[in-house]
This record gives structure tokens, C-alpha cells and sequence, in this order.
């Protein structure tokens, strides 16, 4: 059965495309991996267009962006022939982002290190902890070192909330992958960037065993 990530957040900017493009890309090295977007903006969609387009082919991952009625037995179909699915959600919570997290088996909630995307993703978690599914926090754009992390850190785990160990810092070679189609393992598996990503999906995959 495949394992389903929901990647979501009611913050627009916070790494939700850029989080389920580089999960699915690192996956996609050893695993059957699906992406679904149901984002009306596409930013995920558009970006698999860019790899289907590559001269030099990146490995395969399987594409759909169908949304509303048909959503959860395209879900269905996609989790019979994948091993993972990675779903990106659009900055609210309408019905289609419910029943993707309703159907995840764990959801990844992208906050940077500021108050306003950790208020931002309070719906979200609540959400999650109501329908009882696994959430996790994880941390992108942080700065190598900062007190408001450090007292953001303190305040999500003071509430009880899953964090990820792993952060994810502010680095320029997510947005180049990005561009060409890739994740960073692939467009540079030897950055900082890439060693975190691999670090991250490494607490996906132990947290969802
Ligand atoms: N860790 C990061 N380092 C640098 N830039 C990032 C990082 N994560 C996201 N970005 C950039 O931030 C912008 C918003 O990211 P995106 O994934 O589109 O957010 P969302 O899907 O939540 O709206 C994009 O330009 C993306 O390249
Ligand atoms: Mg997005």
C-alpha cells in the first residue's frame, strides 16, 4: 500500500511545492512515487512539466492534478501502482485539502521561523489532530542560528507538536533544481541543501514505518 504524504499549510510561500517536489524527487531514486496538485495555481504540476521536458530525463514520477469530485478515487487509483504519493495542497482548507488529509498517512506542515506561519498553521494541525492523523512541523528557511527559532522551537514542542529534528535552511539551490525540474538530491546531491533533505526524508520514513 502506498504511503501518503500531505503537505500542507494556510500559508502561501512557506515551501509547500517546493517540500512535495523535492520528496517526491529524492523518492522517485528508488521508489514508484506519484505527485498529486491540487493547488489550482499548478506550481506543482508545471514544475513535473519542466521534467518530462528535460534533454537528460530524471527518473520517473507519475502526475495528476485532478481535483473536486473525482479526487478521492483518483487517490485510490494512484495508491494501488505507487509506493509513495505526495500531495500539495493550495494555502486553505476547502474540501479537497480535508480529504487529503484525511487520507495521509502522515501530514507535513511547513512553517518558517516566524510568528505568523506558525498561527498560519494552527488550522491545519488542528485539523490533523481531530481527523487523528500524524502531523509534523518541519522548519524551512531557517537561519544557521536565531533566537526567535530557538523560541519558536520551544513553543510548538511546549505544545505538544511534532517537529521534525531536521530544518530545512535558506538555500538558493532549491529554487535552481526547482527550475530544471529536479529536487536538490538530484541537481546538487553534494549541497548542504540535499544532505538536509535527505535527513528529513530519513525522519519521514521512520516516523511513518
Ligand atoms: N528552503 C528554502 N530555501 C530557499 N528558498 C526557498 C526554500 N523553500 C522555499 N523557497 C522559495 O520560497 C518560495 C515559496 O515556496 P513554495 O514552495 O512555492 O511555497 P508554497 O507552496 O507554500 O506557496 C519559492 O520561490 C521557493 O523557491
Ligand atoms: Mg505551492
Amino acid at each position: 500500500m502506498a504511503l501518503v504524504i500531505t503537505v500542507a499549510q494556510q500559508k502561501g510561500g512557506t515551501g509547500k511545492t517546493t517540500l512535495a517536489a523535492n520528496l517526491a524527487a529524492a523518492l522517485a531514486a528508488d521508489r514508484r512515487v506519484a505527485i498529486l496538485d491540487i493547488d489550482p495555481q499548478r506550481s506543482l504540476t508545471r514544475w513535473h512539466q519542466l521534467r518530462a521536458d528535460r534533454d537528460k530525463p530524471a527518473a520517473a514520477i507519475t502526475c495528476s492534478d485532478v481535483s473536486g469530485w473525482r479526487l478521492a478515487t483518483e487517490l485510490e487509483r494512484l495508491k494501488r501502482d505507487h509506493d509513495a504519493i505526495l500531495i500539495d495542497s493550495p494555502p486553505r482548507i476547502d474540501t479537497d485539502a480535508r480529504l487529503t488529509i484525511r487520507a495521509a498517512d502522515l501530514i507535513l506542515v511547513p512553517v518558517q521561523p516566524s510568528l505568523p506561519d506558525v498561527w498560519a498553521a494552527e488550522g491545519t494541525l488542528k485539523l490533523a489532530t481531530d481527523e487523528r492523523r500524524k502531523v509534523a512541523i518541519v522548519l524551512n528557511r531557517v537561519p544557521a542560528t536565531s533566537k526567535l527559532r530557538d523560541s519558536i522551537v520551544a513553543d510548538l514542542t511546549g505544545r505538544g507538536l511534532t517537529l521534525l529534528h531536521t530544518g530545512i535552511g535558506n538555500r538558493a539551490g532549491f529554487a535552481h533544481a526547482f527550475a530544471q525540474g529536479l529536487g536538490i538530491t538530484e541537481a546538487a546531491p553534494r549541497s548542504t541543501g540535499a544532505r538536509e533533505l535527505r535527513a528529513l526524508l530519513d525522519e519521514v520514513m521512520e516516523l511513518t514505518r
